[in-house]
């Protein structure tokens, strides 16, 4: 087994399009790609366009691509990189357009269960604050701790959960 790399961009679906068909399909899709912008929703600068088809409709978007491949080999997992800016529970407290992205992206999680073929799981969570570009470097976890609960989502046995939001591999209030 080798492994590949594909530059994509998520708003051009051609590019993630040739990406999955090119590899046949993935066994685990992690959608991590986040964008966040400090800008009102009521502004005309808002992202909320961009936040919409990079956390929502290009993760929705692979998971289709994927579908095929899911649904020959019995077994795939998928962890959506969300937030807990996108938690109702927690007042959906992200700026401009994250945390509705987020809160959409949480609803897929949710939804998608009833969709998807046997075999597969759906899961979010939200990572914490984290040392990136996104997080800054004030953030008190690193990259690797981080990654902690989406690497456990992605690598779930046949008895983990699916159709819910973890953190620090806890269920997390929506
Ligand atoms: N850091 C935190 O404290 C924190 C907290 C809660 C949730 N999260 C979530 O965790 C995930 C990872 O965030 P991060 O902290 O690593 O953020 P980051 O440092 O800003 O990195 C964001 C990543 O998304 C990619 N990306 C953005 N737009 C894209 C596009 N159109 N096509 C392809 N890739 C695109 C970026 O690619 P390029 O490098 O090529 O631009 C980059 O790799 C995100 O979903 C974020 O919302 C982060």
């Amino acid at each position: 087994m080798g492994v590949g790399f594909a530059r994509i961009d998520l708003q051009e679906p051609e590019s993630y399009f040739e990406a999955v068909t090119q590899a046949g399909g993935f066994d685990i899709l992690v959608n991590n790609a986040g964008v966040l912008k400090d800008v009102s929703l009521l502004d005309r600068g808002s992202d909320f366009d961009v936040a919409m088809e990079v956390m929502v409709h290009a993760p929705l978007d692979l998971i289709r691509l994927n579908t095929p491949h899911w649904r020959a080999s019995g077994w795939g997992r998928i962890v959506n990189l969300s937030s807990g800016w996108g938690s109702h529970a927690e007042g959906l407290q992200g700026p401009g357009a994250y945390g509705v992205a987020k809160a959409a992206l949480n609803a897929l999680t949710r939804a998608l269960v009833r969709d998807l073929p046997p075999g597969v799981k759906v899961n979010a969570c939200d990572p914490g604050w984290v040392a990136t570009r996104m997080g800054g470097a004030d953030a008190p976890l690193s990259a690797e701790e981080g990654a902690d609960t989406p690497l456990w989502l992605a690598l779930l046995p046949e008895y983990g959960p699916t159709g819910g939001f973890y953190r620090k591999r806890q269920p997390a209030a929506w």
